[in-house]
């Protein structure tokens, strides 16, 4: 009886030690070597994550929140933004964990893209049930409410989500049961109604390589484009896996045809599976699957983001899905970063460098000083007609009102007399 009581006693203690230790590692993360994943200078492409529910409240959320606060400037909800989430009843809406991600995103100078409006899946049965019209309705009524509740403050949407099946038929969903194709084009136009300044995306997987799904997929989008539906982007979700191959060149392919549709690429859920413990060469392998992409990304002027299903092992969705596959991301659970991480931040740099406009700095001297107020003036007096800078024309348009005139001028002048220290066209 004793015995027993003392080994359970230390049982106990291991455990304790354990999770301490555990903890600690946690705690002690350190940073990656190089430079954060959102401060290469890639284009001006956005590098974002999605965050689970919670994610303020999980036992880690300060380390969580202090690695995805150095490492990326892009969020998504995994799950509070879906249907089911926000209308579990009908016309009864719900923001609060919405609201909270998107807060903890403005007060730290995240971009939110909102997940997901019109989907077959995480949407209650009483839209399901419903017929024809009383569906449409329905539909209407999401997009204004969710869409209206974040007006001006999501700038990204995927409106529709996952509407084909593998083999490139239309899902067999009870949307396309309900109002056949068009309920994708009725969803578009809604939601540029409901916020006419958000991108409106739509967001699949297995769309990566050419085939019937992205055919498909390409198929519908140019008759979006060729009917002026408001569609703005291809949501490339690139989910991954290392037992399946993967053609970088055809993957190239792939995006160029979408972005001659005139649409903006979106990578919006990459993550590439491994096996459940990986080996190091499986590692090795994931990391040359983010980096092959990345490279094709990099080197497409159309892709605006790249984001991640999560960054830390320790919340990925892979081995609650995927029987025998896990580890899928950039950080390890105990947030140490990966391979694949050093193979995201290899590709990232591949990018072309782009500097931000400096509003004023109108000689590209990397300030604004008293010559760029005399360069101004000699532009508005008609004795020069451009200037010095290669930006020079759009970083003297310091309103951003698409010319140059006398109230550029007027700003330029209080700016430097200090009466205002930065202009209406800085974000
Ligand atoms: C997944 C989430 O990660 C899980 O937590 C949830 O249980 C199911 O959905 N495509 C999508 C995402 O568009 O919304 C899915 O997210 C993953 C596949």
């Amino acid at each position: 009886m004793k015995r027993k009581s003392f080994k359970s006693l230390s049982m106990a203690l291991v455990v304790f030690m354990t999770a301490t230790m555990v903890f600690s590692a946690t705690v002690a993360a350190a940073t990656p070597s190089g430079t954060r994943l959102k401060d290469i200078p890639a284009n001006g492409v956005l590098v974002g994550t999605e965050f689970p529910s919670g994610f303020n409240t999980m036992s880690d959320a300060a380390t969580f929140l202090n690695v995805a606060k150095s490492e990326f400037n892009m969020v998504t909800a995994e799950n509070c933004m879906k249907w089911d989430a926000t209308e579990p009843s009908q016309n009864n809406f719900t923001f609060s964990e919405g609201d909270k991600l998107l807060n903890w995103a403005q007060s730290n100078n995240f971009k939110v893209h909102g997940h997901a409006l019109v989907w077959h899946s995480q949407t209650p049965h009483w839209v399901q049930n419903l017929n024809a019209s009383a569906m449409e309705a329905a539909m209407y009524n999401h997009i204004d409410k969710v869409m209206g509740h974040y007006k001006g403050k999501i700038p990204y949407w995927d409106v529709v989500n996952e509407a084909f099946e593998d083999n490139g038929t239309y899902r067999n969903s009870f949307w396309y049961r309900a109002l056949g194709k068009s309920f994708i084009d009725k969803a578009f136009v809604r939601a540029h109604a409901a916020d006419p300044n958000a991108k409106l995306i739509y967001n699949d997987y297995n769309l990566e390589y050419t085939g019937n799904k992205s055919n498909t997929a390409y198929n519908m989008l140019k008759d979006l484009k060729s009917k002026g539906i408001p569609v703005d982007g291809i949501g490339f979700q690139m989910h991954l896996d290392i037992q399946y191959k993967i053609d970088y060149d055809d993957f190239a392919k792939n995006m160029q045809r979408f972005a001659d549709l005139g649409l903006e690429i979106y990578i919006t859920e990459m993550d590439v599976r491994v096996p459940d413990r990986p080996s190091q060469s499986d590692l090795k392998m994931q990391a040359s699957y983010y980096e092959n992409i990345i490279k094709k990304c990099m080197a497409q002027p159309a892709v605006k983001a790249i984001q991640v299903w999560g960054f830390t092992d320790k919340y990925s969705w892979v081995p609650g899905t995927f029987p025998g596959r896990n580890d899928a991301l950039i950080f390890d659970r105990n947030y140490n970063p990966k391979p694949s991480y050093y193979a995201m931040q290899a590709a990232l740099a591949t990018g072309p460098i782009v500097h931000p406009i400096l509003y004023g700095d109108l000689d590209g001297s990397n300030s604004i000083d008293a010559l760029d107020f005399a360069l101004m003036k000699q532009y508005l007096l008609g004795s020069i007609t451009k200037f010095p800078s290669g930006a020079g024309m759009v970083a003297a348009d310091v309103n951003a009102s698409g010319t140059i005139d006398a109230l550029d001028f007027a700003l330029m002048k209080q700016y430097l007399l200090g009466s205002i220290t930065k202009f209406p066209a800085d974000k």
